[in-house]
């Protein structure tokens, strides 16, 4: 299947940033600068300001959605929330599984699985985030370890439930440090991730699904990076913080 008929999803990852004040104003000036595009465009925010943002943002084409979600539908899990809070906002996409829940967290690939499933239930995509640490490179295990986040986190997934999946590769290693992956290595990783899928599922189902690369993705790079056969958009943190930015790799997916 060609790239083109692949849906290109360019979200961003606020992370920990904006109160809601600061959400309000940085949202005025996206939509100000993000009027047309040819693709998705999702800003995921943190939770406390999903209601500011999705009033901020329903007159534009910018989305929003979540950056997690419990697995259980109610009940005693302090601090959480879960994916029926969410859709009752409207939420579509919720990033699951990002390293820096993996690693600070205790996220696992089962808790990514459990999560994952939560979010088809209430008709949310998980951006399942999968990528390798330095270590794991520099011992050349990477295909392993995505091997093994892919297959566990996406285990008891039927067909359809695939097809509203976005995988994110995001290497640990560029994420927030300013060292993106050259095209060639963020390339050839995507290029697995929709071979596994493909063994996993099936050939057809893999060429389906929208991958994306994450780790310090701009303004300068994203068009090298869009352009590569395997990768389908971008999950952006630092630099969708940043309206103009923002805005210039929205506009390098065309
Ligand atoms: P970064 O973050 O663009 O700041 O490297 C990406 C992410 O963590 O999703």
């Amino acid at each position: 299947m060609d790239k083109s008929k692949r849906q290109v999803v360019i979200a961003g990852n606020w992370k920990m940033n904006k109160n809601a004040e600061e959400t309000k104003a940085l949202l005025a000036e996206m939509t100000t600068a993000i009027k047309d595009a040819d693709c998705k465009v999702l800003l995921c925010v943190p939770a406390i300001n999903i209601s500011t943002a999705v009033e901020a943002t329903k007159d534009s084409i910018i989305e929003i959605g979540a950056q997690n979600c419990h697995w259980a539908a109610n009940g005693a899990y302090t601090g959480e929330i879960s994916a029926d809070m969410l859709k009752s906002f409207g939420i579509k996409y919720a990033i699951i599984g990002h390293s820096e829940r993996r690693q600070y967290f205790g996220e696992t690939d089962k808790t990514v699985n459990m999560r994952a499933l939560a979010c088809h239930e209430n008709g949310i995509t998980p951006i399942i985030c999968v990528g390798e640490n330095l270590e794991e490179r520099e011992k050349d295990i990477t295909k392993d370890v995505i091997k093994t986040q892919i297959t566990e986190g996406l285990a008891n997934f039927t067909k359809q439930q695939l097809h509203n999946t976005i995988i994110a590769y995001e290497p640990v290693w560029a994420i927030g440090t300013g060292k993106t992956a050259t095209a060639q290595q963020a390339e050839e990783v995507c290029a697995y991730i929709r071979e596994l899928l493909g063994e996993l599922f099936c050939p057809m189902c893999a060429q389906k699904v929208t991958i994306q690369y994450g780790g310090s993705m701009n303004a300068a790079n994203a068009k090298e990076l869009l352009s590569m056969p395997n990768i389908d958009g971008g999950l952006i943190g630092g630099a969708s913080l940043k309206a103009t930015d923002f805005n210039t790799i929205v506009e390098s997916a065309k």
